[in-house]
C-alpha cells in the first residue's frame, strides 16, 4: 500500500472549501461542525429557523448519522464527507412529486461527477441512488423533507462519501460491502476539495431538474445506473421479496422489475414499479 495512506488526512476548512467553490448558491453559507448527531437534522433545523436555500452543514464526525430505510451512515471523525445541502426553490405544485422523486436520483449523478472531477475515476449507481465502485458501496444520499403552510416544502439532500476511511478501518459488518477513495485510489483525497466539487456538481444538476424537468436528465442517470438490465433481488418497504430483472425506469424515477416467474400475484410478462425498497444485484 503506499506510505500516503498512512499520513492523515488534512482537516476540513471553510477557507479551502471556498477557494475551490464555483458555485452561485450552494456553500455560500457554510456551517463547518466538529460533530453532530446528523448533519440532515442539522439541516432540517436550519431549514426551519429560515436558513436560505444552498445553505450546507458539514461535519467531522457524525454521532447517529443517517442512511436509507432506518439504517445508521458510518461516519468516524475527520475521514469522509457528511454534508447536507438546504433547497427551497421547489417547482409549482402539479410537478413537485415528480420532482421530490428525481432529486435524490440527480444527486446521486452530482457525487459521481464530482468524485469523477476529483479522482478521475466514474463511480457508477445502485439504484435509486447507492454511489458503488464495483460491487462496493462508496457513498449514498438521503433526502429528507419537511413542509408548512408558511413556508411550503423544504428538501435537505444528505450525502455521504467514504473518502480516507482505509479498508481495514472499517468494522467488520462493512468491511467487505464499502470502499473509499484512498482505497480505490491509494491516494488520499482533499475533503475541502471534494466537497467544493460536489455541491458545484450538485447545484448544476438541480438547477437543471427545476428548469428541464427529468426527461433530459434521464439518460445521464440511465447510463451510469448499473443496476438496469441486471438480475436484482427486491426487499419492498413492507418486507416482502422477490427476484427479476431491472428493466427500466419509470417516469418518476420508479424501478420497473419484471419478476422471474409469477411472484407476488403478478402474471409472468408484467413488471413491478419499485417505488422504495432495497436491491441487491445478482450475479
Ligand atoms: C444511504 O443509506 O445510502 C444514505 C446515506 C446518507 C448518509 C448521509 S451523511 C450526511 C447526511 N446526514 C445523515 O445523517 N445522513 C446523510
Amino acid at each position: 500500500m503506499p506510505a500516503s495512506t498512512h499520513l492523515s488526512p488534512a482537516p476540513l476548512t471553510a477557507e479551502a472549501v471556498r477557494g475551490a467553490l464555483w458555485t452561485k448558491a450552494y456553500g455560500r453559507t457554510l456551517h463547518l461542525l466538529e460533530e453532530t448527531p446528523s448533519t440532515n437534522g442539522a439541516a432540517l433545523t436550519l431549514a426551519q429557523e429560515g436558513a436560505e436555500d444552498g445553505t450546507v452543514v458539514v461535519a467531522e464526525r457524525q454521532t447517529a448519522g443517517r442512511g436509507r430505510l432506518g439504517r445508521g451512515w458510518y461516519s468516524p471523525r475527520g475521514e469522509n464527507l457528511y454534508c447536507s445541502v438546504i433547497l427551497r426553490r421547489t417547482p409549482a405544485s402539479e410537478r413537485l412529486s415528480e420532482w421530490l422523486s428525481w432529486v435524490p436520483l440527480v444527486s446521486a449523478v452530482a457525487a459521481a461527477r464530482a468524485v469523477q472531477d476529483v479522482t478521475g475515476s466514474l463511480p457508477s449507481l445502485k439504484w435509486p441512488n447507492d454511489i458503488l465502485v464495483g460491487p462496493r458501496k462508496l457513498g449514498g444520499v438521503l433526502c429528507e423533507s419537511s413542509s408548512s403552510r408558511t413556508s411550503g416544502t423544504v428538501v435537505v439532500v444528505g450525502i455521504g462519501l467514504n473518502v480516507n476511511t482505509r479498508q481495514e478501518a472499517f468494522p467488520d459488518d462493512l468491511r467487505d460491502l464499502a470502499t473509499s477513495l484512498v482505497s480505490e485510489t491509494g491516494r488520499l483525497v482533499d475533503r475541502s476539495v471534494l466537497l467544493a466539487a460536489l455541491l458545484g456538481r450538485l447545484e448544476e444538476r438541480h438547477e437543471a431538474l427545476l428548469a428541464v424537468g427529468p426527461a433530459q436528465l434521464m439518460p445521464e442517470y440511465k447510463a451510469l445506473c448499473a443496476t438496469l438490465g441486471r438480475a436484482v433481488r427486491i426487499t419492498l418497504a413492507g418486507g416482502e421479496i422477490f427476484q427479476g430483472r431491472a428493466d427500466s425506469l419509470g417516469t418518476d424515477g420508479s424501478l420497473r422489475v419484471v419478476p422471474e416467474s409469477a411472484q407476488l400475484g403478478k402474471p409472468a410478462g408484467g413488471f413491478v414499479e419499485v417505488r422504495a425498497g432495497d436491491v441487491v444485484h445478482l450475479r
